[in-house]
């Protein structure tokens, strides 16, 4: 399964699920609860006859799972049946688990069945025959519905005319222990019509806002500063990266509603330079559609030039983004769409397949589309499959229909692949493609439209915390862009008490040189962070003696963006304490050393980079030092390396210590920067 490696997957698969009610005072006459409590609106399960243990502390009240961080129930009223809820009215804590090991039966008292429908919510396992609804008539059993691997309940609705006038009665069962193995209900009732939502056609999840709220705030002491976090919440993957033509768009996986990994949905951030950003209403959010409910994963966006969709109003380009709708039982590729420059969303043929699942993986995803200009097509290139990798390039003309163009298999290949184009050694008549995945394996070679082919690799880029990175599209003057997830650290709404987890890498530019007879990536900020300049402290051949601190009279920095060029000489050890973060250089084993923290919050000793040895007697770094996190550099670029640190309080004063002998400093130059979120 897909989710044993990733363990942000394992937090929950928040297939979510669509509730749309209408108000009781509406359907009067037309719709009535079907037996007494069958709603269990009553707060207990008077009627039902219960077996087993499954459904001991049922019904249950409010929306039990949000409180816990997982997606919204979706109920009716005040209660409902919530097989893995421990919340009734004298047992359990708000938000309290009880377990998936438990089975049983809710039996309903009999009832005649009086309306041509009969609705309800399910939730909770997916589970077929195991875990589920049914009803009994006429010495027949049939099977009405099992939930979608989500807390968050679904209209339910079905066609018991031809039983008009018989006797019946429920079965809520669950057969299953372990994973998924509960189920949830609610609002059992008779009704003229079907609920809207429950025969296939599109609705969004309920409970899940698209407003981040107006209340976010950016000047908590620990809150990156230039590194882009949601206000409020988790963030994993950037998604969507694209130029518009005025500003930078950058999508994230989110969840709106809890600090850790699930519901995910498009959250929106815009920027005129990849350094400010301003987030907005959220983009793509969890739907359903086909009796089937997903949230939105990874993905990119395209500007659509030519007018290719065919759905262009006046002179606004059309913005297509194309995800992976995550859904049971697999996964497919779907499209949205804005006329309105990324303000409103349209999900094109109501988020149906735009490419369906390949038949490789449940969990194929993460589409990367761009404008091939050679060709004249749209290409996609999609992960289909892990262990071996296979990945499949797709073309399109008009962006709505896709054709199998070529597959690249490769053992390494696994989740967000991206595809783009470099000149090799700044020679705009050289240019290569360059494909890589999340960890940022990759090879360089060419691209026809239709096919990769290697030239070099594969090889490792950054590495560290950086993962899932994606290159903007559209971008100006041909560069290459990216932004990655920084993947781990501690959740930092559990341990600093902020109102979000999780943040990006700062933008980087990417480059290809030819070294040792090799095409190589490099990685170097964008050129933008001088906005962020305040001023900086310069220094020229020094020669730091054994203990000394070349930064014994200097205040202490906050946010920095730091190069200095040395020459070890003698020495044993560098080590720098800059702002929070404590590193060092030994001279001996030729390693770059990081205090870091891992997701649980220990301390750990990262090794940034091995093998860094002194060229021509130097050694030249950077560092990006912001308030949770480090960004080092070596060699301008050819090694990078992202890591969270836990920052240190009490004696913040910079240091730069020789030890073991002297270090001659070539140029030190630690420019002090301020914070992206002034004008917010
Ligand atoms: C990578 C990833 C993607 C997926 C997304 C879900 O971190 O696993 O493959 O689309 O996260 O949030």
């Amino acid at each position: 399964m897909f989710s044993d490696f990733y363990p942000h997957l394992v937090q929950g698969l928040a297939v979510a699920a669509a509730l749309w009610f209408l108000p009781a005072s509406c359907c009067h006459g037309a719709d009535e609860p079907l037996f007494p409590n069958a709603d269990f609106e009553s707060g207990s399960l008077e009627g039902w006859t219960l077996t087993g243990d499954a459904f001991q502390f049922q019904p249950t009240k409010g929306d039990n799972p949000q409180v816990r961080g997982r997606e919204s129930s979706a109920h009716e009223g005040e209660h409902w049946v919530g097989g893995f809820e421990k919340h009734t009215n004298s047992e359990g804590q708000p938000g309290g688990a009880f377990t998936d090991d438990a089975v049983g039966e809710l039996i309903s008292p009999e009832f005649t069945i009086r309306k041509p429908y009969l609705n309800f919510l399910i939730g909770g396992g997916n589970h077929p025959g195991q875990t589920g609804v049914k009803l009994q008539c006429d010495a027949q059993e049939l099977d009405l519905a099992t939930g979608g691997d989500s807390e968050t309940m679904s209209p339910s609705s079905h066609d018991v005319s031809k039983l008009l006038g018989k006797k019946a009665r429920l079965v809520v069962y669950d057969n299953v222990r372990g994973g998924w193995g509960h189920v949830n209900v609610d609002s059992f009732r008779a009704s003229d019509k079907p609920l809207p939502g429950s025969m296939g056609e599109f609705a969004l999840v309920p409970g899940i806002p698209a407003s981040p709220g107006d209340d976010r705030r950016y000047d908590q002491p620990l809150r990156p500063q230039f590194h882009f976090t949601a206000g409020k919440n988790w963030l994993n993957d950037p998604n969507g990266m694209v130029f518009d033509g005025e500003k930078y768009h950058l999508f994230f996986q989110h969840n709106p509603l809890a600090p850790v990994w699930g519901n995910m949905t498009w959250g929106h951030a815009t920027s005129p330079d990849m350094v400010h950003w301003t987030q907005h209403d959220h983009a793509l959010l969890p739907y359903r559609v086909d009796r089937q409910a997903g949230t939105i994963f990874s993905g990119t966006a395209v500007v659509d030039h030519n007018n290719s969709l065919g759905v262009q109003q006046g002179e606004q380009k059309t913005l297509c983004a194309f995800f992976t709708f995550a859904v049971r039982p697999k996964f497919y590729q779907a499209m949205a769409y804005s006329t309105d420059d990324g303000a409103t969303w349209k999900y094109w043929n109501e988020g149906r397949p735009v490419v369906p699942n390949q038949g490789f993986d449940d969990g194929e995803r993460d589409p990367k589309v761009f404008w091939h200009e050679p060709s004249g097509r749209w290409v996609m290139v999609l992960w289909v499959k892990q262990n071996p990798g296979k990945v499949r390039f797709f073309t399109s003309k008009n962006l709505a229909d896709w054709e199998h163009a070529s597959d690249f298999d490769r053992d390494w290949a696994f989740e967000c692949m991206d595809l783009a184009f470099l000149p090799v050694d700044g020679d705009k008549n050289n240019m290569k493609a360059v494909i890589y995945d999340a960890s940022f394996d990759y090879e360089v070679g060419t691209f026809d439209g239709r096919e990769f082919h290697s030239e070099s690799g594969p090889h490792r880029a950054g590495g560290g915390n950086f993962y899932a990175a994606q290159s903007f599209n559209d971008m100006p003057d041909d560069r290459v862009v990216q932004i990655g997830w920084m993947r781990g650290g501690p959740n930092s709404a559990e341990k600093y008490g902020l109102p979000f987890n999780q943040q990006m890498s700062f933008p980087y530019e990417l480059s290809l040189r030819r070294i040792g007879g090799d095409l190589k990536l490099f990685a170097q900020p964008i050129a933008e962070i001088s906005s962020l300049v305040d001023d900086a402290l310069v220094m020229q051949d020094v020669t730091i003696r054994d203990g000394e601190n070349l930064l014994a009279s200097q205040e202490p920095f906050d946010l920095v963006d730091a190069e200095i060029e040395f020459a070890p000489g003698t020495a044993e050890r560098l080590s720098f304490q800059l702002s929070g973060a404590s590193l060092e250089y030994d001279a001996s084993t030729h390693r770059l050393l990081q205090q870091g923290v891992d997701e649980q919050g220990n301390a750990v000793e990262v090794v940034v980079f091995d093998d860094l040895k002194p060229r021509d007697g130097r050694v030249k770094l950077r560092f990006l030092i912001d308030r949770l996190t480090v960004e080092s550099f070596a060699f301008d670029g050819e090694r990078f390396f992202a890591a969270y640190y836990s920052p240190r309080s009490g004696d913040r004063s910079p240091v730069i210590r020789a030890e073991g002998g002297d270090v001659n400093v070539r140029k030190l130059e630690i420019r002090r920067l301020h914070s992206a979120w002034v004008d917010q």
